[in-house]
Parts: C-alpha cells; structure tokens; sequence
C-alpha cells in the first residue's frame, strides 16, 4: 500500500517539525520526499532507497586520499573534512543517503577522555572505566562542544541538497563496553562482568553514555540530519534478560532524546536476532537488521508494521556478480515481508570491497 503524501506529513506532524530550524532540510530541503525517508514513515517509494553502512572510507581510494596525515579522530573534528569525507561516497555510488562520518567514539573525545582510534583494533581508551568512582568523575558536556559536529553537518547538508543525511551515535551498550573494557574484545567480559558484580558503576556508566549519545545526536538533527540510527554493534554479546534489564532503558533514552523532532530513527544490532522484538519495545521507527536473519523472519520479530533496514551479507559483496545479484534479489523479495524497506547490508562495507561492485549495486537496487 502506498502512502499518500499527506498522510506522510502525518507521520512527520508539523508540531514536531516545527521545533526544527525552518532551514532544516526537513522543513525546506525537500529530503521529507526523497525514498529514504518516505521508506523510514512506511512508504514504497517507486525504488527502493539504499545506503551502505560505513559507505565512507577505507574501500574508497578519494578517502584514503583525503585522510592522508591526519588521524581518525582529528577528521572527525575538522569540519570541512568530515563533510568532505561524507559527500564521497553519495558523490560515487549515488546511493540515496549519506551517513555522516564520524564516530560512536567522537563525543567521548569531545568529553576531554584520552581515546584513540587505532587502525586495526579500534577504539581504545587511556584507562577503563568501571568503578563508581571512575564513573563519578565523568565531565558533563556543554551542548557548545558538540559545536564542531553542528558545523560539519550544516557544511555537508548545505551540499547534498534533497539527498538525507543520516545521523547517527553509538548506543549505551556498546560505547560503555569500550570504555568498561579499555578498548575492543570479542566477548565483552569486561561490561557483562560489571552490570552483575556492580549493577549501580553500571547504571551509572550506561546513563552517562545514553545521554552523551543522546546529545550527540541532537546537535547532528539541530544542524540539519532528516534521520537518525542508533548502532549497538555488540548488543549481540548479551542474552535477552540482561539486555532487558540492564540496557534497554538507556538506549531508549538515547533514542528519546530527539523522540520531539519526529525525525526518523533507526535502531540498529549486530549479531541481535534474538534481540529484535526488545530493541523494537526500547524505541525507533525503523529496525536495522544483520546478515545473519532473513527480513522477513524479522519481520516476523517485530510485527509488519514496522520498517525494515538491511541485510544484503557483506561477504557477498566479493563472491561475484551473479552471486550477489540473486542474494540481492532474495534480500529484495523478502524485506516485502514488511511495511516499507531501506537496502542496506548487514553490517559494514569491508574495507577491501572493490568500490565498483557497490555502484553497480545502487544501479541494480534501483532497478528493481
Ligand atoms: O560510512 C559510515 O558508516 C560513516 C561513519 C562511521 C564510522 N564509524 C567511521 C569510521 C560510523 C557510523 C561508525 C560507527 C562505529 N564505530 C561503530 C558502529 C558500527 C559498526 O561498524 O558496528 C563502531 C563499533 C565503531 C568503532 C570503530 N571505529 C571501529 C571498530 C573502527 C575500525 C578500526 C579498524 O581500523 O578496523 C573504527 C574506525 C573507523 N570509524 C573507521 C571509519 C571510516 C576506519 C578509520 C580508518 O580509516 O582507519
């Protein structure tokens, strides 16, 4: 069933549009009609919208060129980079979003804490972060240092005209676990040992981060972002009855911190099938889903009624053309299954993918 148009404006009601700048992109640029956000309100757009996860770096020669010199972290603060490293991609492959690059990691930096992006490993932290006193002495951040984020994003939404920019922060779970371990780890000990010996330094942790994410994706929205996603790439990590007990509530907080500008949101999980129905019940509009369930078995999880975000498997992508065009074609056929339907892969664009194949890839989607 198709949407009509102003039944769309429903969804995006004009009292919670009305807090956004009347600049906004939403309210003056247009993207309230591109297929992205008609498929993030439930809408079927005449092709379906795709954007790729970490479409921005590594596969892309223009970034590595543009990054030459400066560390991750330094790019995410340089405005006129971190715009320019957004556009790329949008610019190449015409996919029908941008994701603005930056990183789950960036408001922690913009706190003051000694944090690096490693090539390789990932975020790494000075010291961990587990004890009540530890937790204790973490800074509020003044809105004004989110200033930086603001400039990049009205720089990048200035240049993508009716093309959306996605938002995004990373969700309490999975910053915490950085910071509760130090850095990455392939079980998450560290953070799932901390909310059962000392369920309070938890509570505490996880607030802390809902609201430093939930600030960073209110300046990204304030700036000019039509969308935001939530990603809670190690949520995987935890069984159900402690995601509930220990982790929804702040992720829901994170998500209900631009809950009033009625912007879609996204909520997103790696590794999270068995997770779906309760990362549904912690909020969003759209849930973004792995490679590793079919939507429509998704679809199943949450109910019909709600947008599906995904899940072409990223190992496909160098598996041959033919390969991937009748993955893709299954990934197509069963996100039918739900409401509306934004292509994405399952999990982020490997750095060794040929470019070529995904451009080829946004020509085919759009053809479908
Ligand atoms: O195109 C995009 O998706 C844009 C921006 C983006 C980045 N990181 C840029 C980045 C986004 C949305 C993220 C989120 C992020 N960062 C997540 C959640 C998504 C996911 O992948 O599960 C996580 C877990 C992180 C933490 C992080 N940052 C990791 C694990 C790494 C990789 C380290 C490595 O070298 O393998 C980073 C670094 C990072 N973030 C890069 C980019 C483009 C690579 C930096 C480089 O060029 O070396």
């Amino acid at each position: 069933m198709t949407t009509s148009s102003s039944s769309r404006r429903a969804l995006l009601t004009d009292a919670q549009l009305s807090r956004l700048a009347p600049t906004h992109p939403l309210r003056a640029g247009g993207t309230d009609d591109s297929p992205l956000i008609r498929a993030m309100v439930g809408d079927r757009p005449e092709h379906p919208p795709v954007w790729f996860m970490r479409q921005a770096g590594r596969s892309l020669p223009e970034y590595r060129q543009a990054r030459e010199g400066t560390n991750m972290l330094e790019s995410c603060l340089t405005p006129s980079l971190a715009a320019e490293i957004t556009l790329q991609p949008v610019r190449r492959h015409g996919v029908d979003a941008a994701i603005f690059f930056s990183d789950i990691v960036v408001p922690l930096k913009i706190a003051g804490l000694d944090v690096d992006i490693v090539p390789g490993r990932g975020p790494v932290m000075g010291s961990p972060y587990r004890t009540m006193r530890e937790i204790e002495a973490l800074p509020e951040i003044p809105d004004a240092a989110f200033d930086p984020i603001r400039e990049a994003v009205s720089l990048t939404v200035d240049q993508l005209g009716s093309t959306p920019l996605i938002g995004f922060a990373g969700a309490p779970f999975t910053v915490a676990a950085y910071m509760a371990e130090g850095g990455s780890s392939r079980d998450h000990l560290g953070p799932r040992t901390m909310m059962h010996r000392d369920p309070e330094a938890w509570e505490a942790l996880a607030t802390w981060v809902a609201r430093v994410s939930g600030q960073f994706l209110a300046a990204q929205v304030e700036a000019g972002a039509s969308a935001v996603q939530l990603f809670d790439s190690w949520a995987g990590s935890l069984p159900e009855r402690d995601y509930r007990a220990h982790v929804l509530a702040h992720s829901a907080a994170a998500l209900g911190a631009v809950e009033k500008y009625g912007i879609p949101r996204v909520h997103f999980g790696t590794g999270t099938g068995e997770l779906l129905g309760a990362m549904k019940e912690a909020g969003g509009d759209v849930v973004g889903v792995d490679y590793r369930v079919d939507l429509d078995e998704a679809s199943r999880r949450v109910g019909p009624e709600t947008p599906l975000q995904g899940n072409i498997d990223p190992a496909m992508l160098d598996a041959g053309w033919e390969v991937l065009q009748k993955h893709t074609t299954d990934v197509l056929s069963k996100g039918r299954a739900a409401a509306a339907h934004i292509v994405n892969l399952g999990h982020g664009v490997p750095p060794s993918t040929d470019p070529t194949v995904l451009t080829r890839l946004v020509e085919f989607i759009h053809e479908s």
